[in-house]
């Protein structure tokens, strides 16, 4: 199967177990905006608190805020994006579709770099265990060939950008070749600007309404805080502050599901730190982050940084950490040493100081920053593409069956216990309810008695429950049950009394975090 149809059933998948719907899907929806239905939310719910617990639990110098979607406009002149928070678009004459020329560039970049990885994968293959990759890459003419092509059109990308150059961008779709995927045609119109925020009005009356944004980040509500949380709390540098919550863009290409939304959330940690000890400690952060998504277990060829040529308006180094989805590797985190262009905007825009006294050097600055900051919902993606697989099992009989199995990690999963009576007479019921009551406070169990118990383990699959129990009449006589592993498909007779503190253990958030 190839990965697009793999992306396809992801997405069905996604909606018929409950996931992902489509928002107001009774009126047809609304483009690049999604609802999280019951398995989602609470999957959403675990990311949240595995991300959450990383940064403010382990961290004594972190701490949390939850700061309004609304700010004062001027947050958003100051920090850059009233008038640089742009994307540059481009249509095509023919088809009439709406592109951004950047994207359009980095999916020839793709390219190239697919051609590269396909040329080593292929001589992986015939090499076998001789292969020396280094030695060709190196060496390879095609390989060699390619490279150039993907630095230089790096290299002029990143300088347009930088440079807000729109002719140049068009240039280069032009000198690149590149065709709408739709008409086919080379016919472009040019480059233009296009700002991504969203705007509405505050206040009753039309004369004494301002206009106010839908914030695309969070950050801003971090830095505008700087100060509060800085005194309340008596912090010292180098601290950081971290939140959760809804951004807005007006994505001119929303698609990919829920990969580019225009109402999203994001989880951003900005960490203050003294001027010169930026580029430290965005290192630090590089690995720290890296280390905290391998640790959720999925195959760790699948992650890569990307450091930036081209730079934010507000950043001096960045990288992004990307996962290698059925589209190819995409960004899914970005970590950037955002200097003190912020606090300094803020000052210098409220005319409030915005300045930190440091005892240890008897002096006052202000604070640097290096920022981590994951879209949750790219980061559900990503981990519902990792966690998706489609395997064909053996059955007793010699005849074949398939199952869809989400190998969520179990600390992760919506539901980390599913409940089954064997049958529905017999007093099993009664029997599983009275399990299930002593469990449910400890952790997300499900009831379910309806179909045969086959079919109940392949919806509790569908779903990634890490563990199934089934009461039969041996669980009256003698208080053990059957305990059926989701990945080995496994099953163990254990006591219920052992129940609790065996499952506990595993699903448990710790888990993760012990790992960090
Ligand atoms: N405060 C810095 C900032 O917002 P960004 O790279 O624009 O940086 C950070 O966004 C992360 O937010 C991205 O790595 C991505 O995971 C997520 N993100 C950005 N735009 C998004 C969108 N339209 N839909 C879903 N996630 C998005």
């Amino acid at each position: 199967m190839n990965q697009e149809d793999v992306f396809r059933k992801l997405i069905s998948h996604c909606k018929e177990y409950g996931f992902i719907f489509p928002s107001s899907e009774i009126y047809d929806g609304l483009s690049a905006v999604y609802d999280y239905g019951q398995n989602g939310a609470e999957l959403k719910n675990n990311i949240k608190k595995y991300w959450w617990d990383s940064m403010v639990l382990l961290n004594e110098e972190v701490v949390g805020l939850d700061a309004a979607i609304f700010m004062h406009p001027m947050t958003w002149k100051a920090s850059g994006h009233v008038d640089a928070f742009n994307d540059p678009l481009i249509d095509n004459k023919d088809s009439k579709k709406r592109y951004r020329a950047d994207m359009l560039i980095e999916e020839k970049l793709a390219k190239y770099d697919d051609k590269i990885s396909r040329d080593i994968n292929k001589a992986k293959k015939r090499f076998g265990a001789d292969f020396d990759e280094q030695q060709f890459v190196t060496t390879n003419p095609r390989v060699l060939a390619n490279r150039e092509k993907l630095d230089n059109l790096n290299k002029r990308f990143a300088r347009a950008m930088n440079d807000s150059d729109l002719k140049e961008l068009k240039q280069i779709i032009i000198d690149e070749e590149i065709a709408c995927p739709v008409s086919g045609s080379k016919n472009w119109t040019d480059v233009r600007q296009f700002n991504l925020m969203f705007s509405t009005e505050m206040g009753s009356t039309a004369e004494g309404a301002s206009t106010i944004y839908l914030r695309p980040e969070t950050a801003q509500g971090i830095f505008v805080n700087y100060l509060n949380v800085q005194k309340t709390g008596r912090m010292k540098l180098p601290f950081g502050i971290a939140q959760i919550g809804k951004a807005f863009r007006n994505e001119i290409v929303a698609r990919q599901f829920i990969f580019r939304m225009r109402e999203f959330e994001q989880m951003e940690m900005q960490y203050f730190i003294r001027p010169g000890s930026e580029l430290e400690f965005f290192e630090n952060w590089k690995q720290r982050r890296m280390k905290w998504h391998k640790a959720l277990g999925f195959n760790e060829d699948d992650y890569r940084f990307h450091d930036h040529d081209k730079l934010a308006h507000y950043a001096n180094a960045a990288t992004d950490i990307e996962f290698r989805f059925p589209f190819g590797f995409r960004e899914v985190e970005g970590i950037h040493s955002r200097t003190d262009y912020d606090l300094g905007a803020h000052q210098k825009y409220s005319g409030k100081k915005i300045q930190y006294f440091d005892p240890e050097h008897n002096e006052s600055y202000t604070p640097f920053v290096v920022e981590t900051s994951i879209g949750l919902d790219r980061m559900f993606l990503q981990i519902v593409t990792a966690a998706y697989h489609e395997e064909t099992l053996k059955k007793d009989d010699g005849k074949e069956d398939q199952r869809v199995v989400m190998k969520l990690p179990p600390a992760l999963a919506p539901v980390k216990l599913a409940v089954l009576p064997l049958t529905k007479k017999d007093n099993l019921p009664e029997k599983a309810r009275k399990i299930m009551y002593d469990l449910k406070f400890d952790f997300n169990c499900q009831y379910e008695e309806k179909d045969s118990i086959g079919r109940r383990y392949r919806r509790q699959d569908a779903i990634g429950t890490p563990y199934c129990i089934t009461i039969d009449h041996q669980t009256l006589k003698d208080d053990t049950v059957t305990v059926r592993y989701r990945d080995s498909m496994e099953q163990e007779r254990v006591s219920v009394e052992s129940l609790r503190e065996n499952i506990k253990e595993k699903v448990d958030i710790t888990t993760l975090l012990k790992k960090l």
